[in-house]
């Protein structure tokens, strides 16, 4: 474990000296082949935000085992958490994976990736070489991203509102969405956050005592090092390293369960560890490093805020010393939270902060098993009858079914 955290600043380097931004997706078993792998039809959809990202959705237009292709399908978006991508919701197959349940429940269903993912590292106007590619974080994501990806969803589908699923940063970017443009809450039939991320109090991960002084403070020299620029960025080095010590048989594999640990810090009791090695050939799956430091902001200033850049430039930013916060109170979509005791990252005591301040939330759940951690919900061997079902039922409901 301590190992662990001594290497990632070499590794980091290491990676950044080999960073390969020719890096082609041909290697990769990617998301629309593993859906096809499983017997699903899939499609690969383009979005091309308004500052130029190329976005990356994959579609289960249907289910193969309903043939309900020529039947009412209600789009449903999946989006993903950080350092991650649209694989988090497949890798634990047909019988547990959210997007395989509900494409099996009648759904039409889309599967995002954010900008700087390896499937949206592109920009019609921008070099990915070029520092100010990297120049974003989930702030941008969320107001910029997913309200693209909701926009184009709903334009090919035909349909005036979709339901919506995030795990981790994919809660933070439709918090982020919904209160900064406000006029989105009409185009949500419903909204589930699974391990809900926006206050960062009581995080217990050694993430945040490692990192969080050095990275979170405007204007340290980590700070400046580190900003606009690719964090444990997807490329060879990093994944074969990943790969080698988590494929199985690996003499490794306590590191690999480690390293989830590192992240998630709760204990591996739930985890399907096939599942978590298939994830580990896709991730890390790239973001920025602004999206890191403007999470262990968060954490250092206990306020769900905008990107802090230091009094000089907030206020010509935002015409203020400190930035805006997040107006919670305008998330008024149906909204349902599913959370866990044992997450490190986004813990219960901050799932209550939150809850608190989303004054129109529809469902406070709580996973009733006491050892389901952050990473859990997507690589848990339960996380189907503790969570996925309960997804699918709620979203049945609104549907009428
Ligand atoms: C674990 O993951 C594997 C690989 O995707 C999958 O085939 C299996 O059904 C999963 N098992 C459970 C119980 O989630």
């Amino acid at each position: 474990m301590r190992v662990l955290i001594y290497l990632l600043p070499v590794l980091l380097a290491l990676s950044q000296a080999h960073a390969d931004p020719k890096l082609s997706l041909r290697d990769i078993f990617t998301s629309d082949e593993r859906i096809r792998s499983h017997g699903y039809p899939a499609e690969v959809h383009e979005v091309v935000t308004k500052d130029g990202y190329v976005l990356k959705l994959f579609r289960i237009p249907y289910s193969h085992k309903l043939n309900n292709e020529n039947e009412k399908r209600p789009p449903v978006l999946l989006q993903h958490g950080l350092f991650s991508n649209s694989d988090c919701f497949l890798c634990s197959g047909p019988d547990n994976s959210l997007a395989y349940l509900l494409a099996d429940a009648g759904y039409d269903v889309w599967l995002g990736n954010a900008r700087g993912n390896i499937y949206s590292r592109a920009n019609k106007l921008i070099s990915l070489k070029h520092p100010k590619f990297w120049h974003f974080d989930w702030h941008e994501i969320g107001t910029i991203d997913i309200a693209a990806m909701i926009d184009y969803i709903l334009d090919e589908t035909q349909y005036e509102q979709l339901h919506y699923a995030g795990h981790s940063q994919g809660t933070t970017v439709y918090l982020v969405l919904l209160s900064e443009r406000p006029e989105y809450n009409a185009k949500i039939k419903s909204g589930h956050l699974l391990a809900p991320c926006a206050f960062f109090d009581h995080g217990r991960s050694a993430v945040f005592r490692w990192f969080g002084p050095l990275v979170g403070t405007p204007g340290t020299v980590w700070n400046q090092l580190l900003v606009d620029t690719e964090l444990i960025p997807y490329n060879n080095l990093v994944n074969r390293l990943a790969d080698n010590s988590c494929g199985s048989g690996s003499p490794y594999e306590s590191i690999c369960k480690n390293g989830f640990l590192m992240f998630a810090n709760g204990g591996y009791e739930n985890i399907n560890l096939t599942s978590a090695q298939l994830l580990i050939e896709t991730h890390p799956a790239g973001s920025s490093s602004n999206q890191g430091i403007h999470y262990l902001q968060l954490a250092s200033s206990h306020e769900f805020r905008q990107y802090d850049w230091g009094t000089k430039k907030n206020r010509e930013i935002y015409g203020q010393d400190l930035p805006p916060d997040y107006d919670l109170s305008k998330v008024t979509a149906k909204t349902h939270s599913y959370s866990s005791q044992n997450d490190a990252l986004c813990g219960p005591q901050d799932v209550d902060t939150l809850v608190a301040e989303l004054i129109h939330l529809t469902e406070d759940h709580r996973v009733p098993l006491e050892s389901f951690n952050h990473l859990d919900f997507i690589v848990a061997r339960n996380m189907k009858e503790l969570v996925n079902d309960l997804v699918v039922d709620r979203i049945n409901g609104y549907e009428g079914r």
